[in-house]
């Protein structure tokens, strides 16, 4: 990792430098939200003023240069996932809403009555709801596929699902409680053999891997600026040409539109089709300035120092028999859930809470996962490129200290 330095990297990040009970922060909830660097704070702050105004209407000086922007940023994000045109790449508000605007739209141009949709059991509520609601609306069945004890998709069990009303699969890339950085290429590469399109949501797999959405072939790809150290409100759905052209639109509105009247209304061209209303164009450049600061580090550079990060915690909590990792895949991003026995998860948190160190406990909006594990909820300790060894130490001191007071 020539020339990873996280402790400059730290001094980009001013919320780094707060101190909450007296004590540093150690921000370790980067799975939830990462925290943004002084690039991305100084575009919003200099969109709001100097460039606020609102885009592609207007003729006047601020609404052409936030259009121009506006547009640069979305080709920006084309080149980051290597989409093979600008109008595959619709802003949203985040991968929640991406999600929801494939399974409505493409639901209702292709689902029908007796089909089926695929996922799996390790899935966010993000990427199980809306395919629950679609389902129902539709008529259809929604097929979920088991894991193994590790925390592996099993790809044989996958493929005894896919029957020939499977009109579509939709999988986490990586997962939010396990880490498994699951084998999309596989997954694609088999649905696409029964021609059946692939979602990748790609909440947690945008910060933690370099993703080439032509290289993967994947038909739909989604995925949130505020997991990638932009701003909140912000998201992409990436989605192949050919089956947005066909999709009908998710929303109406302005922008969306070619030409209204009370009895008919045409529809915009892509990715305008998708978008109705006011974007949120002060969010998207810093989208892009985030894609700017993430493209310096280098996504195998990050993803080399953040598998460092992870390999030495695992290691730490692995020399205590009560300690239970759950996800113990051989491919993982740096995301790591654990147990301490004996202790409730909330109550560990709000202990190492009042000791500066910020993690996760709770079920991760992936309830159905925690009751295929059996279990309530997790701990659940999530890296970022500017976290260092010297921070996990500091959250095996609380968990020392936890430990001996349930003891
Ligand atoms: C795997 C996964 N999918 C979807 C989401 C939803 O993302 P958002 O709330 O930004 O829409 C999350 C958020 O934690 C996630 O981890």
């Amino acid at each position: 990792m020539p020339n990873f330095d996280p402790i400059s990297i730290r001094n980009d990040f001013p919320i780094l430098q707060t101190q909450v009970y007296g004590k540093p922060l150690v921000y370790f909830d980067n799975a939830a939200t990462t925290q943004k660097p002084q690039v991305v704070i100084d575009v919003l702050n200099n969109y709001y003023t100097h460039q606020n105004s609102n885009i592609h209407r207007g003729v006047h000086y601020l609404s052409q240069e936030a259009t121009t922007a506006f547009e640069k940023a979305r080709e920006s994000v084309r080149g980051f996932i290597n989409a093979k045109h600008s109008r595959e790449v619709i802003f949203t508000r985040g991968t929640t809403e991406s999600i929801n605007l494939v399974a409505s739209s493409f639901g209702k141009c292709f689902l029908k009555k007796g089909d089926n949709i695929i996922i799996s059991a390790m899935e966010h509520h993000s990427n199980i709801v809306p395919w629950q609601m679609v389902c129902e609306e539709h008529h259809a069945e929604l097929k979920i596929i088991p894991i193994d004890e590790n925390g592996d998709i099993m790809m044989d069990e996958f493929e005894k699902l896919i029957t020939d009303d499977t009109r579509l699969v939709a999988v986490t890339h990586i997962s939010n409680v396990l880490g498994t950085i699951n084998p999309i290429e596989k997954i694609i590469k088999k649905s696409h053999q029964f021609d059946i399109p692939v979602l990748i949501d790609g909440a947690q797999g945008i910060s933690h891997t370099e993703v080439d959405v032509q290289a993967l072939n994947c038909d739909f790809y989604c995925f949130s600026g505020h997991k990638m150290y932009a701003p909140m409100g912000v998201g992409v759905l990436y989605g192949k040409e050919y089956w947005l052209e066909q999709m009908p639109p998710y929303q109406g509105g302005g922008e969306m539109i070619k030409e209204v009247t009370f009895k008919r209304t045409t529809y915009n061209e892509l990715p305008y089709k998708f978008e109705a209303g006011t974007p949120n164009v002060g969010d998207v450049l810093g989208l892009e300035a985030a894609i700017q600061y993430m493209k310096k580090l280098t996504l195998p550079a990050i993803a080399e120092y953040e598998n460092s990060l992870l390999q030495y915690a695992t290691s730490r909590l692995s020399a205590y028999e009560d300690i239970t990792i759950i996800g113990n895949s051989k491919q993982k991003a740096s995301v790591l859930s654990f147990l301490i026995e004996q202790v409730h998860p909330y109550d560990a948190g709000v202990i190492i809470d009042k000791m500066g160190i910020a993690i996760r406990t709770g079920h991760h909006c992936a309830q159905p996962l925690m009751d295929w594990l059996n279990i309530s909820g997790t701990m659940r300790a999530s890296f970022a490129f500017y976290n260092t060894k010297e921070e996990i130490d500091k959250m095996m001191d609380a968990v020392v200290v936890i430990r001996t007071m349930f003891l």
